[in-house]
């Protein structure tokens, strides 16, 4: 069959770019309104990308045979700090071996063991929300999605370690976000000066720390809940164990994959709730936990942090929804235009929980998690954190806006609330339920 990529616009490709990277969402949804669910883009030194938001699509990608579609040869530019083991980057046999060692460390029931830990921050970071004045909860609700990864799945006490691995790791992270630090040009090029010498530092003295930490845990592993006790034991079908480098770079994989991604959803959650008072009435009644589910389940569709999931690179032409797409082509699955398909849902861009109460969302019509064999591994992990989250918040506080809707903001990979999520927080009178209720009906997935 002949390759004939979708209609897609035609002007200037610095315009394209401009657009998809400025305005990651406005501007595709203009581009669906008039070219409809699959059209193509021309960006700056890329391959034709063509952006696909039929639900008959996404599940034929989801659904492609891996040695078809690499999601991994796309996601390299992360290889600096995730390291070239990570699940990420990988394709294929080497990513199906390594997503089968990690899948049981991230399972759902698994992660209920984390809940009090998971409480007990969220409760200590709560505590220290001032109340009555306006409040960017973003910076403080990266700080504490930090801290949950760090203790529940870096297995880290608190301590010396923890304090030292804390500071070189937000480091590393804020030496990722700058669109230079990653390209592999600039990388080589700038080694060992700068601030490119100091993330070599941080990510030598962090390597140092969690080899130390991983010796000590093979010694003795003791009794412990955390995502790293679970992949020290985790084996291949041979029987062999994961390497110390394997562990590292998944640890490092979550962070980068895990932190900003929960904060920002969380930060969206809070943003739009300012907005919806009688969804936070319903919250803070909700006995079962389904109007808390249906929360987030409509957040993380009207918000979703990553608006694609990740880009998929064409190694053998395909024929999907009747299009044969020749090898070097990239699919970009967008979860932002599935989830505000008006033929999928009424008045897409309200904010409605109510949508989610009785129907469940559907495999291949919400897709903050991406989907197939690449479906996000932490997000039973993030679930958990954000209706732990919410429903601690709603029990404390009522959350009021302080401005107008905020804009959204592309941070690197994820959106975010263009103000930081600023807010501003009364105490609840009463509290509607006891934490005891609330953790009950939070640990049935
Ligand atoms: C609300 C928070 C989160 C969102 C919206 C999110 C979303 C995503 C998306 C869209 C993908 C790509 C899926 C695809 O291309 O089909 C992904 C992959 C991944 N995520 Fe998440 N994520 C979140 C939290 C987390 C957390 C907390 C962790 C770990 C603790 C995590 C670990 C991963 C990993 C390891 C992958 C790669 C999976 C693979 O390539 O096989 N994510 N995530």
């Amino acid at each position: 069959m002949r390759a004939t990529l979708p209609p897609g616009p035609r002007t200037p490709t610095l315009v394209q770019t401009i657009g998809w990277w400025s305005r990651p969402t406005a501007y595709v949804e203009r581009l669906r309104d008039r070219y409809g669910k699959r059209f193509t883009m021309r960006l700056l030194g890329q391959p034709p990308f063509v952006v696909l938001s039929d639900p008959a699509d996404l599940r034929e990608v989801f659904t492609a045979p891996p040695e078809v579609l690499h999601p991994g040869e796309g996601a390299r530019l992360l290889e600096p700090i995730v390291g070239a083991h990570s699940v990420i980057l990988l394709d294929e046999g080497p990513h199906l071996e390594q997503r089968r060692l990690m899948l049981p460390a991230f399972h759902g029931e698994r992660m209920q063991r984390l809940t009090g830990l998971m409480a007990e921050l969220t409760e200590r970071e709560l505590d220290a929300w001032p109340v009555g004045q306006p409040v960017q909860l973003h910076g403080r609700l990266q700080a504490l999605t930090l801290e949950i990864i760090l203790r529940a799945v870096f297995g880290l006490d608190e301590g010396a370690r923890l304090d030292r691995l804390r500071d070189r790791l937000t480091a590393i992270l804020s030496f990722g976000e700058s669109p230079v630090s990653l390209l592999p040009q600039a990388q080589r090029l700038l080694s060992g000066r700068g601030r490119f010498g100091r993330f070599e530092r941080d990510r030598a003295a962090v390597d140092r720390e969690l080899y130390a930490l991983m010796d000590e845990r093979r010694r003795d592993p003791g009794d412990r809940d955390d995502v790293l006790a679970m992949l020290l034991a985790a084996t291949r079908e041979d029987g062999s164990p994961m390497r110390d480098e394997e562990i590292r770079d998944e640890l490092l994989t979550a962070l980068v994959a895990g932190h900003e991604t929960t904060a920002s959803s969380l930060a969206f959650a809070f943003e739009q709730l300012a907005r919806a008072p009688h969804v936070q009435e319903r919250l803070a009644a909700d006995e079962d936990g389904r109007y808390l589910e249906a929360t987030i389940d409509e957040v993380l569709r009207l918000r979703p942090v990553l608006p694609n999931a990740e880009p998929r690179l064409v190694k053998e032409d395909v024929t999907i929804g009747g299009h044969t797409y020749p090898a070097g082509t990239i699919l970009i699955l967008a979860a932002a235009l599935v989830h505000t398909d008006p033929d999928i849902y009424p008045a897409p861009h309200a904010f409605r929980p109510e949508r989610f109460l009785d129907a469940k969302p559907g495999t291949y019509t919400w897709i903050p998690f991406g989907g197939g064999r690449r479906r996000c591994l932490g997000a039973s992990f993030a679930l958990l954190e954000m209706r732990l989250v919410l429903a601690a918040a709603a029990e404390r506080f009522t959350v009021h806006a302080v401005g107008p809707p905020e804009r959204t903001r592309r941070r690197m990979i994820t959106i975010t609330p263009g103000d930081g999520a600023r807010v501003r927080l009364a105490r609840r009178e009463r509290a509607a339920t006891t934490s005891a209720d609330v953790e009950a009906a939070l640990v049935t997935p």
